[in-house]
């Protein structure tokens, strides 16, 4: 459409009607809806008249191609001017076809098969009616308290960005209007969410304006400079102002500094929830906040809706600010298309089509094994196909699999360990839970331990429900629950070869598990193919090659603990280190259990002839940095080659090593393989005190290995 057909529109448009474009409602509340749910939260005692829902201007979590042509049919009649609405959701990792949840997919370092992914999903969302996702989720993360630490790709922003950058670029396709197999975008949860204090969600977020520019914004603008239509706030504070109502996170840094023009969306209930912050006396105060601070779209409770009109009326907000929200949203739904067909891809024969095709299922299956990280492994992986094995544990026929925020995803159609060993192995495996997820100690611990006594190779399949994460699921405990922890206990005893395959949301603190097995294997939450794909690694079909984008703690009280940390003035280790008064734990390694880019492979790979192209670098020009990669075992596999460079002497102190650039490659046994990266000036440069984001002169060291803590080193000087 014209702008001045949508100008036009907008002139038309009541005061009311404006406000409740404003406004996001759950499918619940709408006429032509059928799966009525259950309303809950701030939404149960709000006055939501017939006239509100028939203006609203989008619909959150509505599913389905009838379900959504229903919506949207009966609400074109009930509406004035004919306005479509928008139908956003979370597709966050999958739609129906569940690929692993982010934190696994960022293991995987897999760019293509990530942009892969996001495609699917959004295929299989936009068939299905929905036009929005909010997804990518890039909060930065270093705390494995918070339960959501599972929807983001991990600790460093570098890598955040890429991925950041690939997601979108899968959900949207190139162009919305035209392929109705696309989804728009929504970037979340804008800014800081991941910087929780204590790890507890929702709660304080406290840092400087350097460490938000430096850490957690650039994974943000990674999305928005590949063209995410749509920002979601966050619902914590940043710099005591909750995102939700932060001028300065929203007009000034998005829209004024950023140029965003897209659409910025509270997070559910976000609006309201400067009251109970402390920042509004009431529902009134809050919407002026919210929307003087930029907000256009008001998810799950009804501020603007109530008081904006008053607001303008009153004179205490600028009627063109709403306007230049409402034509925000309208031009949206003109990206998408909706005003030509507001039905979009809502495609019912598409969706039998599409939805868990094989195809889908594949990329699921593949994506799945290449976010698997092996963590230990002392002689007993890849199993052989004649061992004996006793697959023993909650998860070994668990279906709870898929992980948090997994849509439609149904556990009845995820492959289980036990389905995953069956279908190749071609014969029954024998299986005893041997204990609950959490509570139940001693489930069938006898039958585990009689079937354990009897097998050659004891396979223990152990994790977190999938509730223990995601939203909401902080915890102050990050081990396996007691009750696996004895399973595992009473199994070492038999002193057989165990491999424990683990199924979770987050980083765990492994102290029971590490020690007591010879192999361990990090699946996360898989998603649907998950047991397909361990299979596959178990028996070496597949080679893992997934390295962890998320420090693992030796324990609990040293979170955070992140790899791109500084070097404090009393390094531990230092030459003229003090035995006492360093900074250390009396009772811990300051390292964690294990680093951000490690992973095992059941091959092993050689590192040489590390080399710059010059030891010095001008800006403008570029350094190349080059290293051999040689396959020196007996199978093929993917390796991960990680770059790395530290900036000796800044301005402020500056992290130990920052990631800079990885390179996936495929080597066979005995090939090897020159990897290159190029450096430039652009790369060196960090937030000055002053915000300034330029480069020092001075030595850089550069790092190349296969994790953050096993490199080899060489320096230059940026002259
Ligand atoms: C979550 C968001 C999500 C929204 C809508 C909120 O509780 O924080 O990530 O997009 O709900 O479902």
């Amino acid at each position: 459409m014209t702008d001045q057909f949508l100008n036009d529109l907008l002139k038309k448009m009541t005061t009311e009607e404006k406000v409740a474009q404003l406004m996001q409602l759950a499918t619940p509340f709408f006429k032509g809806a059928s799966n009525s749910g259950e309303i809950t939260g701030p939404m149960v005692n709000m006055n939501i008249t017939d006239e509100l829902v028939e203006n609203t201007g989008s619909v959150l979590g509505a599913w389905g191609a009838a379900e959504i042509k229903a919506i949207q049919e009966r609400h074109l009649k009930d509406n004035r001017l004919g306005i479509p609405l928008l139908m956003m959701a979370d597709v966050i990792h999958g739609y129906r076809t569940i690929f692993p949840v982010p934190l696994a997919i960022g293991s995987s370092w897999d760019l293509e098969l990530a942009e892969k992914s996001a495609q699917i999903a959004a295929k299989e969302a936009a068939v299905a009616g929905i036009h929005v996702t909010f997804a990518p989720m890039v909060d930065l993360v270093r705390d494995p308290r918070w339960g959501r630490v599972m929807e983001s790709t991990g600790e460093d922003p570098y890598l955040n960005g890429e991925f950041a950058r690939v997601q979108v670029r899968g959900f949207q396709g190139k162009n919305l209007k035209d392929d109705m197999e696309a989804l728009a975008a929504c970037v979340k949860h804008f800014a800081a969410y991941g910087a929780a204090e204590g790890g507890r969600d929702y709660n304080t977020v406290n840092m400087s304006e350097r460490d938000l520019r430096e850490y957690y914004l650039p994974a943000y603008k990674a999305a928005l400079d590949a063209g995410s239509e749509m920002v979601m706030t966050a619902f914590n504070t940043v710099d005591g102002i909750p995102a939700t109502g932060n001028k300065k996170l929203m007009r000034d840094l998005l829209r004024e500094e950023w140029g965003f023009d897209g659409v910025l969306i509270s997070d559910w209930g976000a609006v309201k929830e400067m009251i109970p912050h402390g920042i509004a006396a009431n529902e009134k105060e809050a919407a002026e906040k919210a929307i003087k601070a930029g907000l256009d779209i008001e998810m799950m409770t009804t501020t603007y809706a109530s008081h904006l009109k008053e607001l303008i009326e009153e004179g205490k907000v600028d009627g063109s600010l709403l306007n230049e929200a409402v034509m925000r949203i309208l031009e949206l739904k003109d990206k998408l298309g909706l005003f030509e067909n507001p039905y979009r891809g809502a495609d019912e024969e598409r969706e039998k089509e599409l939805l868990l095709s094989e195809e889908h299922r594949n990329t699921a299956k593949e994506l799945a094994a290449k976010s698997c990280v092996l963590l230990k492994n002392e002689h007993v992986l890849p199993l052989k196909k004649e061992q004996k094995v006793a697959l023993v544990g909650p998860f070994a026929e668990g279906k709870d699999i898929l992980g948090p925020w997994s849509f439609l995803g149904s556990t009845d159609e995820a492959i289980t360990v036990k389905a995953g060993m069956e279908q190749k192995l071609g014969e029954k495996v024998k299986v005893a839970k041997g204990s609950d997820i959490e509570a139940g100690e001693g489930t069938d611990l006898e039958q585990a331990i009689n079937i354990a006594n009897e097998a050659d190779v004891i396979v223990l399949a152990l994790g977190e429900a999938s509730e223990m994460s995601g939203e909401a699921g902080s915890r102050t405990n990050i081990k396996l629950p007691d009750a696996q922890l004895k399973l595992v206990e009473e199994i070492s005893k038999l002193g057989k070869p165990t491999v424990a395959v683990l199924f979770n949301g987050r980083p765990l603190d492994l102290q029971g598990v590490i020690d007591k097995t010879d192999a361990v294997l990090e699946a996360w939450f898989p998603g649907t193919e998950g047991g397909a794909a361990i299979a596959d690694l178990l028996y070496g079909d597949v080679n893992p090659s997934g390295k962890l984008t998320m420090s693992f703690p030796q324990n609990v009280g040293q979170v955070p603990v992140y790899y791109n940390h500084f070097n404090t003035g009393r390094p531990k280790g230092a030459p003229d280190a003090q035995i006492r008064y360093v900074s250390q734990y009396l009772d811990s390694p300051n390292s964690p259990l294990f680093p951000f880019g490690y992973g095992l492979s059941y091959t092993t790979y050689a590192y040489d002839q590390f080399s710059l192209s010059a030891n010095t670098l001008h800006a403008g020009e570029t350094l190349t940095a080059q290293v051999n990669v040689t396959n020196t075992g007996k199978v093929a596999g993917d390796e991960i080659v990680q770059l790395y460079i530290q900036d000796k002497v800044g301005e402020v102190v500056r992290p130990l090593k920052e990631l800079k650039g990885f390179e996936k490659i495929h080597l066979g046994p005995g090939e090897s393989k020159t990897v290159e990266f190029t450096i430039t000036e652009e790369q060196l440069r960090y937030h000055h005190a002053d915000l300034s984001l330029t480069s020092d002169p001075g030595e850089f060291t550069v790092y190349v290995g296969p994790s953050s803590a096993e490199v080899q080193e060489q320096t230059f000087e940026l002259v």
